[in-house]
């Protein structure tokens, strides 16, 4: 045991973990979809659920995935090996890698248009333009063919490199700094964005529920968005988990990683809906809205260039620490159980995807007319991955910490041994025996009309 955990490398300090884990958190997901489903699925009842959501079953989740992987000190699907040998639960490992593919796919494809976002910002193209002027630039950008696929391969190959250079050089290092900083931005939108004519409207949107508009396609979304959002349900904190010291505090962690991840998703949602209503934006928009109400938020802001230009290279930069968790899911599966070396999994794992995420790229432009059950390629991904891989592969995991996966020995994992009290540990056990795979079955059933209320 000693000499395994000499080999494999670990984060070096307590804030290490946490920015590493935080810095795969919060990413586009908190920035563009927290606010772009919300307005979708009708602001705050949506919003509320998905907040239940994040505390009642994200977190025993997210507490579970740290379990394992420190414990069983491997990739997703090493782990479940490890821990369960002779049986086939390393199935949640396999779902995990295939999850991988498919987020990382459009999540490149978003990425790219914040590049685009950040050479735009440079340019000062948004200057003195109109929310509708807006709209038709970034519309025109989509819908093209060469140049959002260049800077989705530059995402990628920049993900590629960092990968490359493995866990404490690359993931710890880009992420103890700078989110931080993309939190004190978000801060100064924030107050920008509640002084605008109208911002009235929006903060209601947002925090007043009206349950007459939250169908079970949207709970369905929120549960999903809460496991996207938290990096949950494939592995990636199994993952990460592997690489957390034995003395440090898993629980702490978990709740510091959820809590962080979820105040910069508000706090985003604070800024854009504001704007949305001040500048007469629909919110249900879709994948588009923050792309049209944010430079119209700069616009008004003194200094809003410079603004704007660090803002969008900082969401560049949450992109990127979140594509490397992303990546790693396949990389560490790669190298540790087919035994590629660490450069040839990640150019393998990479150029795969960039195949798959060319494809969501597409979807806005030639294309737009292709529609797998009724949506695009881009959507198709990102449904089957937020609201069916990531949802199953959490039900799994819980019913394995819960039914199991010894009791004592997991208990002893969050405990450090029983060197450490958590008060937690009672409830956690609940949540994750009975509340949270009852809970994910039944929005399950319910999203897919199988059931009714
Ligand atoms: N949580 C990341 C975000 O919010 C995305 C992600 C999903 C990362 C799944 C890892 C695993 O942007």
């Amino acid at each position: 045991m000693a000499k395994k955990l000499l080999k494999r490398e670990h984060f070096t300090s307590k804030f290490g973990i946490l920015a590493a884990a935080a810095g795969s958190a919060i990413g586009l997901g908190n920035v563009w979809k927290f606010p772009y489903i919300t307005g979708v699925y009708g602001g705050g009842a949506f919003l509320l659920f998905y907040l239940f959501f994040i505390i009642a079953i994200g977190l025993p989740v997210m507490l579970s995935e740290f379990l394992i992987g420190r414990k069983a000190q491997k990739n997703a699907f090493g782990s479940f090996k490890e821990l369960a040998p002779g049986s086939k639960w390393y199935i949640i490992g396999i779902m995990g890698v295939a999850a991988a593919y498919v987020i990382l796919a459009f999540y490149s494809t978003v990425a790219a248009w914040i590049f685009e976002y950040v050479y735009l910002a440079f340019t000062n193209a948004f200057e003195a333009k109109s929310a509708a002027e807006i709209n038709t630039l970034f519309n025109g950008f989509i819908s093209q063919t060469y140049k959002p696929i260049i800077w989705q391969l530059l995402f990628l190959v920049l993900t590629a490199l960092i990968v490359i250079a493995g866990v404490k050089k690359g993931i710890e290092k880009y992420s103890k700094i700078l989110m931080p900083l993309l939190l004190v931005l978000i801060i100064a939108l924030d107050i920008r964005a509640i002084t605008l004519p109208g911002a009235k409207e929006g903060l209601e949107f947002l925090f007043k529920p009206d349950f007459s508009k939250i169908s079970p396609e949207g709970i369905l979304s929120a549960l999903g968005h809460a496991f996207f959002s938290l990096s949950l349900g494939m592995g990636t904190l199994v993952t990460y988990g592997s690489y957390i010291k034995k003395q440090d505090n898993l629980v702490n962690t978990a709740i510091q990683v959820s809590a962080a991840d979820t105040i910069i998703a508000l706090l985003a949602g604070i800024a854009i809906f504001p704007a949305v209503f001040a500048f007469n934006i629909d919110p249900t928009e879709g994948e588009g809205l923050i792309f049209i109400t944010l430079p119209g938020i700069f616009n008004q802001i003194p200094g809003g260039y410079i603004f704007s230009l660090i803002f969008f290279i900082l969401l560049a930069i949450a992109a990127l620490t979140s594509a490397i968790s992303i990546l790693e899911v396949v990389v560490a599966f790669l190298s540790e159980e087919l035994k590629f070396s660490r450069k040839k999994a990640t150019i393998l794992a990479t150029s795969t995807v960039a195949v798959f995420g060319i494809l969501c790229t597409l979807s806005f432009g030639e294309l737009s007319d292709f529609k797998i059950l009724g949506v695009n390629v881009f959507n198709l991904f990102d449904n089957t991955a937020s609201n069916y891989l990531l949802p199953l592969g959490g039900l799994l995991i819980t019913v394995f910490i819960g039914w199991v996966y010894k009791k004592s020995e997991s208990n002893k994992e969050i405990t450090n041994d029983g060197s450490i009290k958590v008060r937690y540990l009672p409830y956690f056990r609940i949540l994750v025996k009975f509340f949270a795979p009852i809970a994910i079955a039944i929005v399950f059933a319910h999203g897919l009309g199988l059931i009714k209320f």
